[in-house]
């Protein structure tokens, strides 16, 4: 059998408004992108080496929720470009062996989507069920008590007939009825849609929440909530968030991407380590290819989780345990609902110290790694004047707007993204791809070298993870066939002083976060700087480099 694509694939998620503009409306576009990919990849070890992109949405909004409120699955928003520039990207990424994922959205739509605007019109009419619709309560009250993940009831009013509809997310983007068999039958049709165009597969939006409570019930209210914490988390997301009745839609959505060879889905599922297994299925029948694991971001809403070896080492050894055979997790840093790494990590200023080792560990794991664009170059949070905001989410609860700012490609003015005003105030001018581009100590470098020492590495690519004994405070492990002498060895040093580390075998330090050790020989121990990294590739390993 031959193996998977995705199994040794990084993956960069572009957010397209932000990327790069072709046409000089300060919004990034589909041609930007197009003549970014050399830089992505142009088959060479100049170029960062990724081998698939996912686009955040690109389907004709009216953009509340910038795309994640979609008036038409099976088109091009104009701001984007059109179906015929959507071709060329596609041919583009694969004339350079790229792989092409776009985000499908399927819990909800817009209020705009013809489908809504139907189901709104009457009770009688046929696509009424197609979406939650629900009478007050006697009382008068909500249909439900169920919130909005921005924040508010998840219900509002709709004047036409005087019923509630449901809305996970804001009141434009009204959640579409999993339980109605011509939904699911309209909704794979849009995968089917997009394969035949070329496309090799999807992230999937709020792959969680598709199926709810039969009735819709109330859920529990949350006993450890204080006032001061997030609304939203003032209940238990039972009823409406990991309900057993989706992973079956899971695997018939499986079943359409299996109807064409290597398409592949990526969930964004949240929950504990066994929460986010389920979603890959079982022995008897597959689910999603790869299901995200965010804990490296957040385990418990609203904190960051904190850059300590111990915790991170609990973290993959929870995701390793819950698995299924034969499958693999998926980490991220970062993404465009999150503030960016460095500014996460910053409390003492040493942010970027981090973002390097955090670049060795993501690219040592057992995984299948996604780099949100800008991380590789450190970009930051960027403060947004009020009057720029345009996150709607940001009204009740956090905006995301930092995390979203143009990719600096550049020291000029307009950071090499337009030559118009952009959509969002672009961020420091000293982090850019141009300057680290040809620095060899720098962040760019770092994360080229990682992805490309692990497209030659076979144990990188493939090994078993296995946590190794070391010091608190740091994280050691190997990546190897069990028993086998070749392996890789990843350590990190998550404390402000230098630390020694050791190894079970020797070899040579084929990265480092401080990049004059790269090269010298390790015998029994591995000497790692103040919040330091580096990846010890065993003398066994060699033989089968390049495999
Ligand atoms: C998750 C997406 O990542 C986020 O940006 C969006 O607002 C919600 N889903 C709703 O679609």
């Amino acid at each position: 059998m031959t193996r998977e694509w995705w199994r040794d694939a990084v993956v960069y998620q572009i957010y397209p408004r932000s990327f790069q503009d072709s046409n000089g409306d300060g919004i990034g576009d589909l041609e930007g992108i197009i003549r970014r990919l050399d830089y992505l990849n142009d088959g060479t070890e100049t170029s960062l080496g990724v081998d698939a992109i996912w686009l955040s949405p690109t389907f004709p909004s009216p953009m509340k929720d910038f795309g994640y409120d979609v008036s038409d699955y099976n088109g091009v928003h104009p701001d984007f470009g059109t179906m015929e520039t959507m071709d060329r990207l596609i041919a583009e990424c694969h004339a350079r062996g790229i792989k092409l994922l776009l985000d499908w959205v399927p819990n909800h739509t817009s209020d705009r989507h013809p489908w809504f605007i139907e189901s709104a019109s009457s009770l009688e009419n046929p696509k009424r069920d197609w979406y939650f619709w629900r009478s007050a309560k006697p009382d008068g009250g909500l249909p439900n008590n169920w919130r909005s993940v921005f924040g508010g009831p998840a219900w509002t009013l709709s004047e036409e007939t005087g019923q509630f509809y449901l809305h996970s997310f804001l009141k434009e983007q009204p959640d579409l009825n999993w339980r109605n068999p011509e939904v699911e039958r309209a909704m794979h049709d849009v995968l089917r849609f997009w394969f035949e165009r070329g496309i090799d597969g999807f992230r999937i939006d709020v792959m969680g929440m598709i199926l709810k409570h039969p009735e819709l019930a109330d859920n529990p209210v949350n006993p450890r909530w204080r006032p001061g914490d997030r609304e939203r988390s003032s209940q238990i997301w039972l009823n409406n968030r990991n309900y057993p009745d989706v992973f079956g839609a899971v695997k018939r959505i499986r079943r359409v991407f299996d109807e064409y060879p290597e398409k592949t889905a990526v969930g964004e599922v949240f929950g504990t380590a066994e929460e986010i297994s389920a979603y890959y299925g079982d022995d008897r029948e597959p689910g999603l290819h790869l299901a995200f694991n965010f804990q490296f971001i957040h385990e418990i809403e609203p904190w960051h989780t904190p850059w300590d070896a111990e915790i991170m080492k609990r973290i993959v050894r929870d995701a390793e345990r819950a698995i299924p055979a034969g499958s693999q997790p998926c980490f991220a840093f970062g993404n465009h609902d999150r503030m960016r790494f460095i500014t996460r990590h910053n409390e003492d200023g040493r942010g970027v110290e981090r973002a390097r080792a955090a670049a060795i560990v993501l690219m040592g794991l057992r995984n299948t790694p996604f780099v949100y664009y800008g991380e590789e170059i450190g970009m930051e949070d960027v403060e947004i004047p009020e009057e720029q905001l345009q996150d709607p989410a940001r009204l009740r609860t956090f905006g995301r707007d930092p995390e979203r700012t143009p990719m600096q490609w550049d020291a000029t003015p307009s950071r090499g993204f337009s030559e118009a005003e952009p959509w969002l105030p672009y961020g420091r001018a000293d982090r850019n791809v141009d300057e680290q581009f040809a620095d060899d100590g720098s962040l760019l470098s770092l994360y080229r070298a990682a992805i490309w020492l692990r497209k030659r590495t076979a144990s990188l690519r493939e090994g078993a993870y296995r946590e190794l004994e070391s010091l608190d405070g740091t994280w050691l492990f190997e990546r190897g066939a069990t028993g086998a002498a070749a392996a890789a060895y990843v350590a990190l040093n998550t404390t402000g002083h230098a630390v020694r580390v050791a190894v079970p075998s020797p070899g040579t330090v084929a990265l480092a976060t401080l990049r004059s050790e790269e090269g010298r020989r390790v015998g029994q121990h591995i000497d790692l700087e103040p919040l330091g990294a580096a990846m010890v590739i065993a003398d066994g390993e060699r033989s089968i480099l390049g495999r």
